[in-house]
């Protein structure tokens, strides 16, 4: 299985931040923030990375990872163009796919485990996507997964009113036909492809199965989300490269 890591963006919520330079690129406690997904990855013996990113600072990620010798992978990179939402950018990952199953990350998410089981699980499956829940306080601020039974029904991006407290965290397995629900989305209210309706359209087909994260997750795309990051790797528990 490849990996994806999905490190684009404007990371607006940051400024100033990001005025010059990538979100991906800022400090959470002692790492540079892409270190931690390709950590996950690796730690899932995903080895081979495509680093999807974009802007005036995409050089700075080939500056800082090289090709990967010195953190135990293999990296590779693309280039988004504008701002077209998650599921855009993963579109640029389909001929370093080339039709194999991936593990895509959005490169702000931090876990404190890792992500073993659940890889393994679904490269013995018959594929179809799988994606990773947690219980939040919030969960408005993200994907919000309603179920029934044992069978996930739904995802709702950032609802008003959450039908449950399971967040779709940023981590998500597909099989090579990803890319042909990328082509047959339209952009969403925010004029973005949205990896939500990638993952509905999965939900649609039947073909969707969920694991629930163990210990904590987060994203950093936030003052107050970066701030919590850098103090839970700070307090231990997180996979670190380097
Ligand atoms: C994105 C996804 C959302 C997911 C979240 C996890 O939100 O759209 O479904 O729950 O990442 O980090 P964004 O951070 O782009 O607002």
């Amino acid at each position: 299985m490849k990996g994806v890591i999905l490190a684009g963006g404007l990371g607006s919520r940051l400024l100033p931040l990001t005025k010059i330079t990538n979100k991906h690129l800022l400090p959470v406690f002692d790492r540079p923030m892409i270190y931690y997904p390709i950590e996950t990855l690796r730690n899932a013996g995903i080895t081979e990375i495509l680093i999807v990113t974009g802007g005036n600072s995409a050089g700075d990620f080939l500056r800082l990872l090289e090709n990967g010798d010195e953190l135990g992978v293999k990296i590779n990179y693309a280039y988004q163009r504008g701002e077209g939402g998650i599921a855009d950018a993963l579109a640029l990952a389909r001929d370093f796919a080339d039709q194999e199953p991936i593990c895509v990350m959005l490169g702000d998410n931090i876990i404190e485990r890792d992500i073993r089981e659940t890889v393994a699980r679904f490269s013995a499956s018959d594929q179809g996507a799988c994606i990773l829940l947690k219980e939040v306080e919030d969960p408005e601020r993200f994907g919000v997964a309603e179920l029934k039974g044992d069978k996930i029904v739904g995802i709702e991006e950032k609802p008003t009113a959450p039908k449950s407290n399971l967040a779709v965290i940023g981590i998500y397995m597909y099989d090579g036909r990803v890319f042909d629900f990328i082509s047959t989305l339209e952009p969403s209210a925010r004029g973005e492809l949205e990896i939500t309706d990638v993952n509905n359209a999965y939900i649609a087909a039947g073909e969707m199965t969920f694991g629930v994260l163990d210990g904590w997750w987060t994203d950093a795309g936030t003052f107050e989300s970066l701030l919590r990051a850098s103090k839970l790797v700070a307090e231990g528990g997180a996979n670190r490269l380097g």
